[in-house]
């Protein structure tokens, strides 16, 4: 029915590696590309070897018996060791791993050598309360430095972790729990939030009450409150049971597809996945890609992802990926505008952060809050910038080169899932040529098409959906309990290949544009329109900070642009700006596009990883019934927007 998305908005400016940064990256040429354009395998298995220890060398570096994949089979290595020992054992056992800024007054420096000590007694900890090869463990808290230990111990034991995202109620912990029959969960007393007690340990009692499987639960004391109910026989302190336990512990060889973890994403439809991981593959993918997508030089960098542990970005670029690479990475507990706006960048000036990776929600917050945040501090250490998690707006990518970069920095637009494990597409700093917008390339080793709903490739250029045509080292193996769904997911709309969820396009020179999610896509009078575009046509004028737009059934046209405006600090709404910003979008993109509806909003509902949820937008354009709210951050924003939505947004034609 659909047709292929339409190449609409076009975007002229680019932006070659600025010549000092270039002088002295890691990637300079196209060799990476070409190597492994010849041999994918060949190159992954360089890789592979290249970067990680290995106890035994894999027999074949990939059985493909489409969908599931085994790299490196029969080879055998330790995540932990990786991480931990080995750097340690060459001599940098002083380095500090994570610089931990904790909400105001904590702070901590936590050196490689001290967090192998602290990984090895939870380690035998854990196994004191036995833990063992496959078994899972579920661990929710907040942004500590135990985390990470939590994370790695349960690895270095051939445990899968399962990581609950603290935000997320007792009943998305029970469930999470359950799927996963996780015999062990590891919780703190509470959690910091702009200067609240998150009571976790009461939210994981309430958990805990139908979990059958749970035999232990262990607490660290993070918050300090009295009164935390502890039960009998199920529940120990952290500080009463681990620091009596070995600060050694062998780390024994793992089969390279021994499960590492298990992560839930809920998606649109149906109830959460448990996304499954291995060793050995995922390693070597998420070291590659933190290493040259990051140009991460170990001995002078100081790296900060500023996600949360609790999802993919924190596992893999938190966690996994820098420490297989012995970075120096800030980690903080805290939210961007406590105790004022200008958190982030104090923390940048402070520890001297040199490479910053966070999502375009934060940015396009930071352009609402205006430059005087950033202004009031010193930012020149920074000497790269990095986005995840939603196509980032161009004038977003504009403003974050020129206000944080300071036109220094090169930005890599990262585009990856929870399923893919890392990072896939994205410029190499010191080679690619960007768009603001584009995710531009995929990586060395990475196979991608755009296609037709017939599963024809659309050529460039051209747009339709995103597939991933080869097996990747970090690609999922699967859904955890449920294998037809992993094959009916990804695997069945377009055979052969991988079934992204989004779409894609290439613009004339062979840039690839990420479009959102398919289910976010409109149909305007036959016309398959993309959210992203008409979004980011709407952030190109200068009073627009943020904005989410979505197709309203519509009895002329099918569907009708709909879009929730917020402003910038220092705009007023009015009939005109409305009328203005309806011109605006025809004139970057087309009549098609202009928003039927425009309504200025002083919030949109996220969820708590920060992605817009359009689902319930639409809902309230439609004047349907709100579907579940239960991911939102807040959600009282959606109530808001709806009441505000029947009073105001008359139709604009
Ligand atoms: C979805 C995956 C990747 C870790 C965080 C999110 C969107 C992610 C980009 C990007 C455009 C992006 C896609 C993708 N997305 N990064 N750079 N440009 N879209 O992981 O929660 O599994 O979400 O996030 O729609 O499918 P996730």
């Amino acid at each position: 029915m659909a047709e292929p998305l339409e190449a609409l908005l076009e975007e002229g400016r680019t932006f070659p590696p600025p010549p000092e940064f270039a002088a002295r990256a890691l990637v300079r040429d196209r060799g990476l590309y070409e190597r492994a354009d010849a041999d994918p395998e060949g190159f992954w298995a360089h890789q592979a070897a290249e970067l990680l220890h290995w106890d035994r060398r894999w027999d074949r570096v990939l059985d493909w018996d489409l969908p599931f994949a085994r790299w490196f089979v029969g080879g055998r290595l330790n995540v932990a060791y990786n991480c931990l020992d080995r750097h340690v054992e060459a001599g940098h056992g002083d380095q500090v791993a994570y610089l931990w800024e904790g909400e105001p007054g904590d702070r901590r420096r936590i050196t490689y050598a001290e967090l192998l000590a602290e990984v090895c007694r939870l380690a035998n900890a854990l196994r004191g309360l036995g833990v063992g090869r496959g078994d899972r463990v579920a661990i929710y808290m907040g942004m500590v430095p135990e985390l990470p230990v939590a994370m790695l111990a349960c690895a270095r034991i051939g445990a899968a972790h399962s990581v609950v995202f603290g935000g997320f109620t007792a009943d998305s912990l029970r469930d999470r729990i359950n799927d996963a029959e996780a015999s062990v969960l590891i919780t703190c007393d509470g959690a910091w939030r702009r200067g609240n007690v998150v009571p976790l340990k009461e939210i994981a009692d309430a958990a805990m009450a139908a979990t059958p499987t749970v035999r232990h639960c262990l607490v660290l004391r993070r918050t300090g409150q009295d009164g935390v109910p502890m039960t009998e026989g199920r529940d120990r302190w952290w500080h009463d049971v681990v620091p009596d336990h070995p600060a050694t512990c062998a780390a024994e060889p793992m089969d390279a597809e021994q499960l590492l973890f298990l992560l839930y994403t809920s998606g649109t439809t149906g109830r959460p996945k448990g996304i499954m991981h291995t060793t050995g593959g995922y390693l070597t993918q998420v070291a590659f890609t933190h290493r040259y997508v990051f140009d991460l030089h170990p001995e002078t960098d100081v790296y900060w992802c500023t996600a949360d542990c609790g999802w993919v970005t924190g596992h893999s670029y938190i966690v996994y990926g820098p420490l297989a690479n012995r970075a120096t990475s800030v980690m903080y507990e805290g939210s961007p505008d406590y105790p004022d706006k200008d958190r982030f960048w104090a923390i940048v000036e402070r520890y001297g952060v040199t490479i910053l990776y966070t999502a375009p929600t934060a940015i396009r917050t930071f352009m609402k809050w205006g430059t005087e945040y950033p202004e009031r501090h010193d930012l020149s250490s920074l000497r790269l910038l990095g986005s995840v998690g939603e196509p980032i707006n161009p004038e977003a990518w504009v403003w974050y080169w020129q206000h944080i970069g300071g036109g220094r920095c090169p930005i890599v637009d990262t585009w990856w899932q929870t399923e893919t494990g890392a990072i896939m597409i994205s410029p190499l700093p010191g080679l690619t040529v960007c768009k603001p917008g584009s995710a531009t390339h995929p990586l060395p080793g990475i196979a991608v098409d755009v296609v037709d709903d017939g599963g024809r490739s659309v050529g460039v250029p051209g747009g339709g959906y995103l597939v991933l045509t080869r097996p990747w080292p970090s690609m999922l193996r699967g859904i955890w309990g449920d294998p037809q769904r992993y094959h009916d997911t990804y695997w069945s709309r377009f055979e052969g290949r991988y079934f992204a969820g989004d779409g894609a396009k290439w613009d004339a020179d062979g840039y690839l544009w990420l479009l959102g999610r398919v289910d976010d896509i409109m149909l305007v009078s036959g016309h398959n329109i993309s959210t992203t575009e008409v979004e980011s046509a709407l952030v190109d004028h200068p009073a627009v900070a943020e904005a989410a737009v979505v197709g309203k059934t519509d009895p002329i046209t099918g569907q009708a642009v709909s879009a929730f405006v917020i402003l910038r600090s220092g705009y007023e709404a009015s009939d005109e700006l409305v009328a203005e910003l309806r011109e605006h979008v025809a004139r970057l993109i087309g009549p098609i596009a202009r928003p039927k509806t425009v309504l200025f909003t002083e919030d949109l509902p996220k969820t708590r990883s920060g992605k817009i949820m359009r689902r319930l937008l639409r809902d309230v354009a439609e004047d349907h019934a709100l579907g579940d709210t239960t991911t939102l951050a807040d959600p009282a924003v959606v109530e808001q927007i709806k009441a505000r939505y029947l009073t105001t947004a008359a139709d604009e034609e």
